[in-house]
């Protein structure tokens, strides 16, 4: 366990193997050699101005090898900085399609920087009087920090930050006065971004950016050129801040869809009623889906405890169990008042149906593009925890060494993030107090710790940052929610034996 108490999502990927992880591997190479001729050619034609000393042996040739070379150079000064960061930083830990979107922005800012500095200035209306230099006020880092931000996490978005400010300023003539306003202004639209659920608060948090914008670029244009151009500076660094929303807005459905990220506002899109998903889990397993919306619930308060994603936890725990559609009936909370199906089954098959909604529900998050922020939660949130329901009828089996116990373990992987090891946590806990007949707090309580840890002792929180604290914080705060819920709930019969 470690000692990250960031408030920020962790960026862990799961372990990837067979076709679709080698299918996955060819399409980022196949983008990442795309993007690096796209961007070698945009460095050659703004050759003249990148390379002026087109001379020597050679000669005609020079600004074609200077746009490959300037290419190589970028991508191993980014394959160093966020390469070095993804390997040693713990809240890092970038995966080949982050390090490619990030290459991706740095390299877009830059031509951003060259459009904004060397374009704009060049319209009349606009470029009257007002020198090149102050078009450095409008590189709209801020918007581009944000949504690395929203998308990512907050330690990659300073990594990007400092990257994108050194390249953006070397294409705005690298001028101390630009270099610094875009530290500051990346740094404080990623300040800002902390939590997006809806398309107002980026607006907003643009808004709350244009000020600092305003005052970093009249104080910088002040101290380094003097009073002349102190307006224009401040007006320009506000539109930065002003624009970084609406820009970040337009950003962030082209990562989505190109990148496969899902940010906290699709997932607010994903909660919502008349989700075709969502709606088929409602009529097919009722019981399935109250089980889910109660632990959307506890999963959002211990989220809430511990400055976790509230949202995420929220709505992945609506799909967490998502792969128990069409077999409704082999799961305990939809056999309200019928007999039980496994009654009649073998151990061993019982467990291979049970084990399987874990395998189906990632396969019908894909196939509803849920994103793989849910989808990694729906692998990991039975970890590799045993099915107890089905242990002891399989102990004489056991016994014949006909089976072994590691059988009825989940395949796993172990939750590697906060919110999916606060998944676990919630569903296997609001199992477990299905058995209880209007509970007082204290035996809710008992069960929870109980659950707590168990789960903590069998190993399957050892893969994610929660603390000692932490755990304790959320299972605190899911034991005060389960016990108003549970206290006016009927009991599902054969109920109780762990979460399946
Ligand atoms: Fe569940
Ligand atoms: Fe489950």
């Amino acid at each position: 366990m470690s000692g990250s108490k960031s408030a920020t999502r962790s960026s862990n990927r799961p372990p990837e193997n067979g076709a679709s992880s080698r299918g996955r591997y060819w399409r980022l190479l196949a983008l990442s050699l795309g993007s690096a001729a796209v961007f070698a050619v945009l460095f050659y034609l703004w050759g003249r101005e990148l390379f002026p000393r087109a001379a020597g042996r050679w000669g005609k040739t020079f600004p074609f090898v200077g746009a490959v070379t300037l290419t190589l150079a970028v991508a191993l000064f980014l394959s160093e900085w966020f390469g070095f960061a993804g390997r040693e930083v713990r809240k890092v830990r970038l995966a080949v399609r982050d390090f490619l979107f990030l290459c991706f922005l740095v390299l877009l800012l830059f031509f951003a920087a060259k459009a904004v500095t060397d374009l704009l200035a060049e319209v009349p209306t606009l470029g009257r009087g007002v020198p090149t230099r102050v078009y450095a006020y409008l590189i709209p880092l801020p918007a581009f920090a944000m949504v690395v931000r929203v998308l990512i996490n907050s330690e990659t978005s300073i990594l990007f930050t400092v990257a994108a400010s050194v390249l953006s300023a070397a294409a705005a003539s690298g001028s101390w006065p630009a270099l610094l306003f875009l530290l500051l202004s990346g740094t404080a639209g990623a300040a800002r971004a902390r939590r997006v659920p809806d398309r107002y608060r980026m607006l907003l948090a643009g808004v709350q950016t244009a000020p600092v914008c305003a005052l970093a670029a009249a104080a910088l244009e002040f101290s380094f050129h003097g009073g002349g151009e102190v307006l224009w500076a401040a007006v320009f660094g506000a539109v930065n801040g002003l624009l970084a929303g609406p820009i970040a807005l337009a950003v962030m459905p082209v990562a989505e869809s190109a990148f496969g990220y899902a940010s906290d506002i699709r997932m607010m899109e994903l909660s919502g009623a008349g989700n075709p998903l969502l709606t088929r889990l409602m009529m097919e397993t009722p019981g399935t889906f109250h089980h889910s919306v109660v632990v959307g619930t506890l999963a959002e308060a211990g989220a809430l405890a511990i400055g976790a994603n509230p949202v995420l936890c929220r709505v992945a725990a609506l799909y967490h169990d998502i792969g128990k559609l069409g077999k409704a009936q082999y799961y305990s909370e939809n056999q309200a008042g019928a007999a039980n199906v496994h009654d009649a089954m073998s151990p061993g098959l019982s467990r291979a149906v049970i084990l399987s909604h874990v395998k189906e529900g990632v396969r019908i998050a894909a196939e509803y593009r849920l994103g793989d922020r849910i989808t990694e939660i729906i692998a990991q949130h039975h970890g590799t925890s045993l099915l107890y329901c089905f242990l002891d009828k399989a102990k004489p089996m056991i016994q014949d060494r006909k089976a072994s116990e590691e059988m009825f373990r989940y395949p796993g992987p172990k939750p590697r993030t906060r919110e999916a090891a606060i998944i676990m946590l919630a569903d296997a806990t609001e199992a477990a107090a299905r058995s209880l007949d209007r509970p007082t707090p204290r035996e809710v309580d008992e069960i929870v710790t109980g659950i707590v840890n168990r789960i903590y002792l069998d190993g399957q929180l050892n893969e994610c940052d929660l603390t000692m604290r932490d755990l304790h914080a959320v299972g605190r705060a899911i034991s005060q929610v389960l016990a108003a819920v549970a206290h006016a709930r009927v009991g599902y019969p054969d109920a109780g034996k762990g979460a399946v």
